[in-house]
């Protein structure tokens, strides 16, 4: 079986962990002098932002992200495009790769994307599957990194659904060192082989924990089940007594969208101990640094 194409990022594993820091040094540049620091990376090229499915945050900071760096971003949806009609991905990207220097999409298909990566030219990046989330992942790691500087030997007990965004966090934790421990309940929890450590309690997932982290019960796609997965997930939410039982400077994370009152208490997202945040806004920092690093 071939490695993961490093001109792509779709697993997240296409970039090695030291080459990973590296990228977050940048991000964290970016950051600090925004938006002057890399802009002119991207001049004279177009970005393809692909979004089959709702999104705030990766479509906007992606499309502001191409933007800062002096390139010229084109905000697609999957009806506006022949995919929607049974255009293949595979001719999709071999299509696009002739406008476009990089194509960011977010489908209800990882294969999907996997197949648009096979046979495009130019990076594809994956902006969501329901398998794996690794741009959030960056911006995840980025934030761990501005709170405790350095990532080696963190521990991140992520409480709730075996989500694709807790997949990726899995996946890039071990790729800088950091313990991943997942708590959820049977037929809820990440496959076997993945990088984290999986419990069904969440009290010990985070003991000694450094962050806390959770997503939506109810992901895009599991519609039809919310019902069943709100019982199923009952004792699984972040809130003040599960904080207690880690450290006084354990920190909150949520990808959003959030439900308060569902997977997080608002106290929690809300509170003093919450990153949320500049999770939120370090999607935009790390998506630059990652558009760099592939295009620059
Ligand atoms: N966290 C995240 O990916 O948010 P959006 O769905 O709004 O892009
Ligand atoms: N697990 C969630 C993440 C949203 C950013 C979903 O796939 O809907």
């Amino acid at each position: 079986m071939r490695g993961p194409d490093p001109r792509n990022f779709i697993t997240g594993e296409e970039i090695s962990g030291g080459r990973l820091v590296g990228l977050l040094d940048r991000a964290e540049q970016m950051a600090a002098n925004r938006p002057a620091e890399g802009a002119g990376a991207l001049a004279g090229k177009s970005v393809a932002l692909i979004f089959e499915k709702p999104s705030t945050r990766t479509r906007i900071s992606f499309e502001v992200g191409v933007a800062e760096l002096g390139g010229t971003p084109i905000v697609l949806r999957g009806n506006e495009m022949q995919l929607s009609r049974g255009e293949s991905p595979g001719d999709t990207g071999r299509v696009l790769s002739r406008y476009v220097s990089a194509i960011v999409i977010r489908s209800g298909s990882h294969e999907e994307v996997v197949a648009m990566g096979e046979q495009a030219t130019v990076p594809v990046i994956n902006a969501l599957t329901p398998e794996l989330h690794p741009c959030q992942a960056l911006a995840d790691l980025l934030t761990l990194k501005q709170r405790f500087d350095e990532l080696d030997g963190l521990k991140v007990a992520y409480v709730g659904d075996g989500t694709n965004v807790a997949r990726s966090l899995a996946i890039a934790g071990s790729l800088v060192g950091i313990e991943v421990v997942v708590a959820a309940p049977a037929g809820y929890q990440l496959d076997e082989g993945s990088p984290a450590i999986l419990t069904e309690d969440p009290l010990k997932a985070v003991h000694r924990a450094d962050a806390i982290y959770t997503d939506v019960w109810v992901s895009m796609g599991d519609e039809a089940t919310a019902e069943q997965r709100r019982a199923d997930l009952d004792g699984f939410r972040i809130d003040a007594g599960l904080l207690a039982a880690a450290k006084p400077e354990t920190v909150v994370m949520h990808c959003l969208p959030a439900h308060p009152g569902e997977e997080i208490t608002a106290d929690l997202l809300y509170g003093e101990r919450s990153v949320v945040w500049d999770q939120a806004e370090n999607r935009l920092h790390a998506q630059k640094a990652l558009l760099e690093y592939l295009l620059g």
